[in-house]
């Protein structure tokens, strides 16, 4: 499949572009150098407690119809330099208004942090996350970062509140949108891609911003899928499967951390000493400050382990937590605690060190006004080459689940295509949810995607047909006629952007309202049905999948999502995408991942009646779609497994070849089971992958290498090391379907 020329171009150029601006990692030691650390020394020795406490609280603005607004006494404060940060303050006039404030106001001219989520892009919005991890592309997930790092620093943000790096196995929980999916080696690997993009390797240069990984810790793993939710695992779990993406931000220098709302094991992560102290700093060796999550240490009067907002303050502050998130518990009441020794100065003035450190790493004490360049802001937001990286994006996103007598790619003969559905023509669904300063208005829709391609060839029809989620279905009828008329569908269907996120757990995730019953009408005519999936979580489409039509998930695509599915489904592109996380068959199923462990009573396919062993009566075990699963317009097939152990290396070879009709993108997924260990294995576990470009009747043989320290895992003293003995090696297209080899590594 070519691409098309001019995008094509613009991507690269752009690609180039990014690669010359961005050397190697970012220092893990931190990089002050001497000058910064004399200066930081001496506004220690002069700050006045009240300038001290004002760096720990962070601040909030807001924008109305008229523009910024910002609390009269916070901006006070801000003149009295008794004020650390502020966030949801963009834009290259505002920052500066307020950074003049603390700069030309104060007595001490300390700069400001300026934060804000930048999830998934800034103005160019990208898919989200969820989205962009079933690429399976590190580098263009790098490079997506590194446009929403220049477009943000463009508009005077220096801080964002992101990568969220939390592992999830549970869809209901909404906030899996902003993930990376189930696999903790996969996400540690686009963890560092993210933070590498957002820091770059100058913290210094005016287009690295500081990047903050969250939400710390675990905060993926709520009981029931209900966000904010109690979190109770093993400390063995929680090293092995939730805390390593964490670490992984901290290795590769990530400079701030953000706590999670959630108690682990009955200690709320905000509170929670072990965590902030023992394991992140002294442990991992985190040198960045911590931030709280909104108004998190308020909320330790609710999780029932302080008795007021003052105790609240004091548990956080002595348990690690360097900056309070609006919540001005520090501001209320630190003086008091300090005169009543219930926390100490040297406490304080780490805390204060650690921000002031961000802010000579970021330049600001060189320039407070780095971030403020109205060029910058003119020119390097939503460029021609930053909008075809992210339409290449959506295009690597898209997950082809079903394709039934290859009704996608639209063929040629196609006259007039119907689109039925509520998120056929929705401009602001397409961003999705913690789209920060991204603009619904410049989305572009499926319908005017297609439109694109289509130009006077083509005709193209619209029709709601229904809502996302009510019980209307008063537009079928209009639905039905409008497919009359046509000889190819589109059914665009899916959650709307707010059914996913933060405050977003449904306890049904199949598609909501009346969605099915208007698919299952429309495939009575007949026609070819294409189902193109707009939603933030694994659904529940067991009723979709019975259905002869093909199914294309699209996630929430950004800016350009209709001109990236569109790419897609006129065959520009062929789909390569793999899911990050396991489609359930039923909410019954959940949690359901695919690196979970074999039980002493394994179901077991060829005795599909045995009773007593680890089943339902009435549903499968294996998911709908499992981890790694997406398929091509083309077929390739895996043969000639070959592997050789030499010591501490093993090397794997894999022939794929391309058995279809046309070029296409594979990724070839590797993992490993370790046999018998001295606790239990889990059945898989992804080790590596390639995703490469296999065209029509070409066969290529990929070859992988590992290390024994690809087999090491946590044991119940928390220490990591590799076990020898027997392992199966499995190669293949999803976690499901592989080839398998055993090995014995001594
Ligand atoms: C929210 C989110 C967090 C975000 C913060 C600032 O409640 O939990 O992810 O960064 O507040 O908006």
């Amino acid at each position: 499949m070519l691409r098309n020329g001019k995008f094509r171009i613009a991507a690269i150029l752009l690609l180039l572009l990014i690669k010359a601006t961005v050397h190697s990692q970012v220092p893990k030691n931190k990089g002050i150098n001497h000058r910064d650390k004399e200066k930081i020394d001496n506004l220690l020795k002069t700050m006045t407690l009240d300038e001290k406490i004002g760096q720990l609280s962070l601040f909030r603005s807001g924008w109305d119809v008229t523009g910024p607004i910002i609390n009269v006494n916070d901006k006070k404060l801000i003149g009295e330099g008794k004020a650390g940060a502020i966030l949801n303050a963009y834009t290259v006039d505002y920052v500066h208004d307020l950074q003049q404030l603390a700069i030309e106001k104060s007595r001490l001219k300390i700069p400001m942090l300026f934060g804000y989520d930048v999830i998934h892009g800034h103005r160019t919005i990208f898919p989200i996350p969820l989205g962009q991890s079933c690429t399976w592309d590190l580098k263009i997930i790098e490079d997506a970062e590194r446009i929403a790092a220049t477009e943000a620093t463009a508009e005077g943000i220096n801080w964002t509140f992101s990568p969220m790096v939390d592992i999830s196995r549970d869809p209901r929980w909404g906030r899996v949108a902003e993930g990376a999916g189930e696999d903790t080696w996969l996400g540690c690997k686009i963890a560092e891609a993210r933070v590498k993009g957002f820091q770059g390797n100058d913290l210094k240069a005016n287009n690295t911003l500081l990047a903050c990984a969250k939400h710390f810790a675990a905060y993926g793993a709520p009981q029931a899928g209900r966000d904010y939710n109690t979190v109770d695992m093993s400390q063995l779990s929680l090293y092995e499967w939730f805390l390593p993406p964490y670490k992984s931000c901290v290795d590769i220098g990530v400079g701030s951390m953000m706590t999670s709302f959630n108690e682990i094991a009955g200690i709320p992560s905000t509170c929670n000493t072990w965590l902030l102290e023992d394991l992140l700093r002294k442990e991992w060796g985190f040198n960045g400050f911590v931030v709280t999550d909104w108004t998190a240490i308020n909320e330790l009067v609710s999780h029932g382990i302080a008795e007021d907002n003052k105790d609240a303050a004091r548990l956080s502050l002595n348990a690690g937590v360097d900056m309070d998130m609006v919540g001005n518990t520090f501001l209320d009441y630190l003086p008091e605690l300090l005169k009543e020794k219930k926390v100490a100065l040297t406490r304080i003035d780490e805390a204060v060190r650690s921000i002031l450190e961000a802010k000579a790493l970021l330049g600001l004490f060189d320039d407070p006004y780095r971030y403020c360049n109205k060029t910058r802001q003119e020119q390097e937001i939503m460029t021609p080459g930053q909008l075809a990286l992210a339409r290449k994006m959506v295009s690597e996103s898209c997950v082809l689940l079903k394709n039934p007598d290859h009704i996608l790619p639209i063929p040629g003969k196609v006259k007039t295509i119907a689109i039925i559905g509520p998120l056929g023509d929705s401009k602001t669904d397409m961003l999705g949810n913690w789209y920060a300063a991204g603009q619904w208005e410049k989305c572009i829709t499926l319908l005017e995607g297609i439109k694109n391609r289509t130009g006077e060839h083509m005709k193209v029809l619209y029709e709601k047909g229904c809502n996302t989620n009510d019980s209307d279905r008063s537009g079928f009828d209009a639905a039905l006629k409008l497919a009359a008329r046509a000889d190819y569908i589109i059914l665009a269907l899916g959650e709307n952007g707010w059914m996913s996120g933060e405050a977003a757990s449904r306890s049904n995730i199949d598609l909501p309202g009346v969605q099915n019953d208007l698919a299952e009408t429309i495939v009575k005519t007949g026609k070819p049905v294409a189902v193109i999936l707009f939603n933030g979580r694994p659904l529940v489409i067991a009723r979709l999948n019975n259905l002869p039509v093909a199914i294309l998930e699209t996630w929430f695509g950004g800016t350009q999502a209709g001109n990236g599915i569109a790419d897609v489904l006129f065959g520009e592109v062929s789909p390569a995408a793999k899911l990050t996380m396991t489609f359930p068959r039923n909410e019954g199923q959940i949690p359901v991942f695919y690196n979970g462990k074999n039980t002493g009573r394994p179901f077991n396919l060829n005795d599909r009646d045995a009773k007593y062993v680890s089943r339902y009566l009435d549903c499968p075990n294996d998911p709908l779609f499992p981890f790694g699963y997406g398929l091509s317009y083309t077929s390739f097939a895996y043969s000639n497994l070959e592997t050789n152990v030499d010591t501490r290396n093993i090397a794997v070879t894999v022939q794929v070849a391309n058995s279809g009709n046309c070029d296409g993108e594979e990724v070839v997924q590797l993992y490993i089971r370790d046999n018998v260990g001295s606790i239990t294995r889990p059945v898989k576990e992804l080790k590596g992958f390639q995703k490469v470009l296999i065209k029509k009747g070409e066969t290529k043989t990929i070859a992988f290498n590992i290390t024994t320290d690809d087999l090491a895992f946590y044991h119940p003293d928390l220490k990591k090391y590799w076990e020898p003995g027997e392992f199966t090696v499995y190669v293949g297209t999803n976690s499901a379907e592989t080839l398998s080899k055993s090995i014995t590594v001594k």
